[in-house]
């Protein structure tokens, strides 16, 4: 891979300290309040790389819009840098599952846009963005606009523009879930290398337990609706890291760990209805009648 340093956990970069402390968030509903996420606590230390994990529906995206401050918690708190999360701020860069792209824009005219906000100059806005897409392999797309390019394409540069205003905390919800497998690997190592390079901390979400063990210094697993931490598992795997990585023991071991965490806590998402034994049951052998004959 062609990251050839790393930034340890609470190393080179000095800010970008993400801390979320007793953070509830309930939705109003014709049904009434409806608690999404219940008294959780969470942080990212500055440059370190931080993935969340749950069943469908547990409330990671709510947490990560809370810390974007898309979302107000209705109790706890939320802060980076110590200063409370008041709003969306150019401080924290959000990358979405959705490419979110502008599309009457070229490639760097969507990079340079948050750039443009801020009233930094043309000639300053255009260096930062070609660094950028430099640094994304995007160099000759510059002009491009975004219906020409691959769904990977547009994610990396859902990143670069997302990394153009110079955040200090990137928060990512599952950026990479729409790609085919061989994409995905490829954006792993690049966003690890834009990590790297910028020094900056990162919040990630994903459904993915060998993307999150790839990525991350540490990962949190959350409950089933309503969300809370579970477990807490850090990745103490060498860097930089490859694709071997898959076939260490440790690997494997944390796969295997995590995996019946989030098994465990997929099985009560489904009511309670669906556990080991039922499941069991479906090996049943129906002596060639269809499973509709028999239910
Ligand atoms: N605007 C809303 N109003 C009411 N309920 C909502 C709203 N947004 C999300 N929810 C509910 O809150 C819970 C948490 O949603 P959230 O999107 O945070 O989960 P998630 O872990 O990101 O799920 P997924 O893995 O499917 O993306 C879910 O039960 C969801 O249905
Ligand atoms: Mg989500």
């Amino acid at each position: 891979m062609t990251a050839t340093f790393h930034a340890p956990p609470g190393g080179a970069a000095k800010r970008g300290l993400i801390e979320v402390s007793g953070f509830s968030l309930s939705y109003e509903t014709l049904d009434g309040a409806m608690p999404a996420v219940e008294d959780t606590d969470l942080v990212v230390r500055p440059g370190e790389f931080v993935s969340i994990i749950g069943p469908s529906g547990c409330g990671k995206s709510t947490l990560l819009n809370a810390v974007a401050g898309f979302l107000k918690p209705t109790a706890g708190r939320v802060t980076v840098d110590g200063e409370p999360v008041k709003g969306p701020g150019a401080d924290r860069g959000m990358v979405f599952q959705q490419y979110s792209l502008f599309p009457w824009k070229t490639v760097r005219e969507n990079v340079e846009f948050g750039l443009k906000m801020k009233g930094i100059s043309a000639d300053e806005r255009t260096r930062s963005a070609r660094t950028l897409l430099g640094l994304a392999g995007l160099s000759q797309f510059e002009d491009h606009y975004p219906d020409r390019l691959s769904g990977g394409m547009k994610q990396r540069v859902g990143i670069v523009r997302a990394l153009a205003t110079g955040p200090r905390v990137l928060l990512l919800d599952e950026p990479f879930g729409a790609l085919d497998a061989q994409t995905r690997q490829i954006m792993q190592q690049i966003l690890t290398n834009l990590w790297q390079r910028l020094e900056i901390s990162v919040l990630f979400v994903t459904h993915d337990i060998d993307e999150a063990i790839f990525l991350s210094d540490r990962i949190y697993v959350m409950t089933a609706r309503p969300g809370a931490i579970k477990a807490e598992v850090d990745v103490a795997l060498p860097r930089p890291r490859d694709a071997g990585l898959a076939l260490l023991p440790e690997f494997l071991a944390l796969r295997a760990e995590l995996a019946a965490l989030i098994r465990e806590e997929s099985l009560k998402a489904m009511g309670g209805e669906l556990n080991a034994d039922a499941l069991q049951g479906l090996a049943i052998n129906l002596h060639g009648a269809s499973i509709g004959d028999v239910i």
